[in-house]
């Protein structure tokens, strides 16, 4: 059944119906639409627009069709041009004329702009659960690896020893932002367009705060052109989400480095991994590998959107049907990564020692040798020049700086005396760093309770 076959007198060619369409995926708000429809004729009664016979037999109706999709014993189907036409048509085939008044004050205009809003909303409060999730692991890793040392890098180079926790906490602070972001598109989309009509309103006297209010809205929206054709929230939930893909993405770039051969600072679970076809010896890191691999793909959705937006004049145009498979694919493809990344790195091997000596062998303690002159007088740009002058020294014997003799130290500035070793050991140089934020022990167990209350209270 269509619901605007009134004015035409030739049937819709059958390329343009398909071509229209968007049953096929605008079905996955099926409950959010018979949610929004109920409170909308709720109001309509409270209106006396509707009588409460009529409102009882629509809900009743609505709702029996929402258990029937539930248990399969309904099924959406695709002649219908979208879940709106499907919702309303088969209320009418169930109820009769009373059905025919569900869409009195109202337009699928507003109607579907309240639907993909209830969606989403729903959608970010899922969102946010999984990076709770994952959060908490990254909280217990921190928690267990206080002292793991590690090399701290920049430009992929070994810069300072830090230590795991520290490490695991930057991304701890990515996903907490992440997760305020989702809290703030939340507070600001959630206004209800429901009552906004085609663009300009109607002439019943609708009552949106009401309506608002059942749904759980903070109150209507402002305007009723502006309501229907705002897609600001999903430009914004896309971002949202493309930055925790590309934090996720990041984290996953480490991770396929540290299982490599050549690093072997973690072991990726054997049910987190594959195996090759042919060369029988691989363990191939292919669950980080996609969750990279997909970030492209949620980029791709919010450049769509942006563009799809930028020369839509006011009010409604059909352009905008074109936010649902994107939004879709963009939600659901995070949640997928968020929930397998999470597993991933809960029974991840951190392989501590090996850590520990690759801080060791890189010279991520000359910054200290540097300091300890310093705080023995030796002004830092000499003191640089005379590390450096060392490291050189390590490099043509292929030690460490903790492994030359004090006779070595000592022929190149007589500063340097026994408690060099002390001053260079990796525990020092880690634990002396106790600012806010750095990775030593102090620090870090300051941080730890702080991100542990906040897990507690969010
Ligand atoms: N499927 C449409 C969409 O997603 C619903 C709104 C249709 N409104 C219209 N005037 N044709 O945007």
């Amino acid at each position: 059944m269509k619901l605007w076959g009134g004015r035409f007198t030739k049937e819709t060619n059958q390329l343009v119906h398909n071509f229209n369409a968007s049953i096929s995926y605008d079905q996955k708000f099926y409950k959010q639409d018979i949610l929004g429809s109920i409170a909308h004729v709720t109001m309509l009664e409270k209106q006396n627009i509707l009588t409460e016979e009529e409102r009882d037999a629509i809900v009743d109706g609505l709702q029996n069709i929402l258990q029937d999709i539930e248990n399969g014993i309904l099924s959406i189907t695709p002649e219908h041009e979208d879940i709106h036409s499907f919702v309303e048509a088969t209320l009418i085939e169930r109820i009769g004329d009373a059905g025919k008044k569900l869409h009195t004050g109202r337009s699928r205009n507003d109607q579907v702009a309240l639907d993909m809003k209830l969606y989403t909303r729903d959608e970010i409060v899922a969102l946010n659960d999984l990076l709770k999730d994952l959060l908490s692991v990254i909280h217990r890793l921190m928690s267990e690896h206080i002292e793991t040392f590690m090399p701290g890098f920049t430009h992929l180079q070994k810069a300072q020893p830090v230590t795991l926790a520290h490490h695991l906490g930057a991304y701890f602070e990515m996903f907490r932002r992440d997760r305020s972001r989702l809290r703030d598109i939340y507070d600001r989309m959630n206004y209800c367009p429901l009552g906004a009509g085609a663009l300009a309103g109607t002439t019943y006297p609708l009552d949106r705060e009401y309506s608002a209010s059942l749904l759980k809205f903070d109150g209507p929206t402002w305007n009723s052109m502006d309501s229907v054709s705002d897609r600001d929230y999903l430009i914004e939930l896309l971002s949202a989400l493309s930055t925790i893909m590309m934090h996720m993405s990041r984290f996953c770039e480490e991770i396929i480095l540290w299982n490599s051969n050549e690093y072997r600072f973690v072991e990726i679970d054997d049910s987190y991994s594959t195996g090759s076809s042919i060369m029988p010896q691989k363990k191939n890191p292919d669950i980080a590998e996609l969750v990279r691999g997909k970030t492209g793909r949620v980029y791709g959705a919010l450049i769509s959107l942006l563009t799809t937006m930028k020369g839509i004049p006011l009010a409604y145009n059909k352009d905008m049907q074109e936010d649902k498979e994107l939004t879709f694919d963009a939600i659901d493809t995070v949640k997928g990564c968020l929930a397998l990344f999470t597993g991933m790195i809960d029974t991840m091997k951190f392989n501590e020692t090996v850590m520990a000596a690759s801080a060791k062998r890189g010279f991520t303690n000359a910054t200290d040798a540097a300091d300890y002159l310093v705080n023995h007088g030796v002004p830092f740009r000499d003191a640089h020049g005379i590390i450096g002058q060392l490291v050189l020294l390590c490099i043509d014997k292929n030690i460490s700086l903790d492994e030359l003799s004090l006779e070595e130290y000592k022929k190149i500035s007589p500063v340097f005396n026994e408690d060099i070793y002390e001053a260079i050991s990796m525990k020092t140089c880690v634990e002396k760093r106790n600012t806010i934020g750095a990775p030593g022990k102090d620090a870090m167990t300051q941080i730890i309770a702080i991100n542990e209350k906040y897990l507690q209270e969010s």
